[in-house]
């Protein structure tokens, strides 16, 4: 069944209803396959879209790029420094501008009110390419992922080691309320998503059949989980000195065998990326140094294990992306 979500932006997934993210779900697979068989989909042509980064990115740019590309469109990309925005012009100002020009309008940065300012403003799709408290797009990745690798979303227990009060804590717990998965946040009490969201979920949850669990128990959290997720413990924007703090309370959380063993026998491991997974990084090594640790929030051993479907996840960024374009856009 088509939906029609032309001119909606995606901000968070609250914003659709559970049959509109299937949806999403399904094209996604769709342009999946006619990318594996090289059919052009170029159904977007003479579109353009801007994409606004103020945090660093890998994936997200590079999916709404190559989506972008592969649907017809031409992209400006607006990086940290070179545009007048937030510094000689308002949110409110530039979403203007923009929406004059553009056809949509990616966001990645700070606080999830600019981004719902830029999409009360510019009159065009907004889509939220991650803020500090949501990051919506990820997730519908994650969800085509889990989808792929255990059969369906309805009925899966995927437990999300680690910070649970950031952006991916918030945004799982929003999408396995609306899907009908059992969320399980494994984490020390400190680092829960909000209440209000938890309540929001919760209500949520009672139409779905999903489950909403807040635990500080590896054992009892990770128990029979169909998924075993995590993300950094220290997220971009946060300032460096939150690694003493955050190593402290989140070691005892590191994605293990042990843990893995613990969840179901078919369980896979996901992370959003990227990940401390070694110390083949700057900042990795820098922190190694200084804590004496080898790895983060997951082993190099899981990491490379083969219930890891990181790179998966990756690849599905770009055809989510696409759709979620297409569908907002056609
Ligand atoms: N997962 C994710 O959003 O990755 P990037 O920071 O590379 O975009
Ligand atoms: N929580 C992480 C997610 C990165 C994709 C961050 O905001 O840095």
């Amino acid at each position: 069944m088509a939906f029609n979500l032309k001119g909606r932006n995606l901000l968070t997934l609250l914003d659709f209803t559970t049959e509109e993210i299937k949806y999403l779900l399904q094209l996604s697979q769709e342009f999946k396959t006619m990318k594996r068989l090289g059919i052009a989909h170029d159904t977007l042509k003479g579109k353009n879209i801007a994409l606004i980064f103020e945090k660093d990115s890998t994936r997200t740019r590079c999916a709404f790029e190559t989506a972008a590309f592969d649907l017809g469109m031409h992209v400006t990309y607006l990086g940290p420094t070179g545009s007048q925005m937030g510094k000689k012009e308002s949110i409110k100002d530039t979403a203007r501008v923009l929406g004059r020009m553009y056809d949509g309008i990616e966001y990645r940065g700070f606080a999830q009110s600019i981004v719902e300012e830029l999409g009360a403003y510019a009159g065009v799709p907004v889509w939220n390419g991650l803020t500090t408290e949501y990051h919506p797009t990820q997730i519908l990745a994650d969800f085509l992922t889990i989808q792929e690798k255990r059969g369906s979303l309805q009925g899966q227990t995927l437990a999300f080691l680690g910070d649970a009060s950031n952006n991916m804590g918030n945004s799982l717990m929003i999408g396995s309320a609306k899907m009908g998965l059992h969320f399980r946040a494994v984490a020390p009490q400190a680092v829960w998503p909000a209440a209000a969201l938890v309540e929001k979920c919760k209500n949520i949850a009672r139409k779905t059949g999903a489950t909403i669990t807040l635990t500080d128990d590896v054992q009892a959290g990770t128990k029979d989980a169909d998924v075993i997720y995590t993300d950094v413990w220290v997220s971009m924007g946060e300032p460096k000195e939150m690694w003493e703090k955050r190593i402290a309370l989140l070691t005892a959380y590191r994605v293990t065998m042990d843990m893995m063993e613990n969840a179901k026998d078919e369980a896979i491991f996901m992370h959003c990326l990227p990940a401390f997974h070694n110390l083949e990084t700057e900042i990795g090594r820098d922190i190694g140094d200084v804590f004496g640790l080898d790895c983060m929030e997951v082993s190099e051993e899981v990491f490379e294990s083969d219930y890891s479907v990181v790179f998966d996840q990756s690849e599905n960024r770009m055809h989510t992306i696409k759709a979620v374009m297409y569908a907002t856009l056609l």
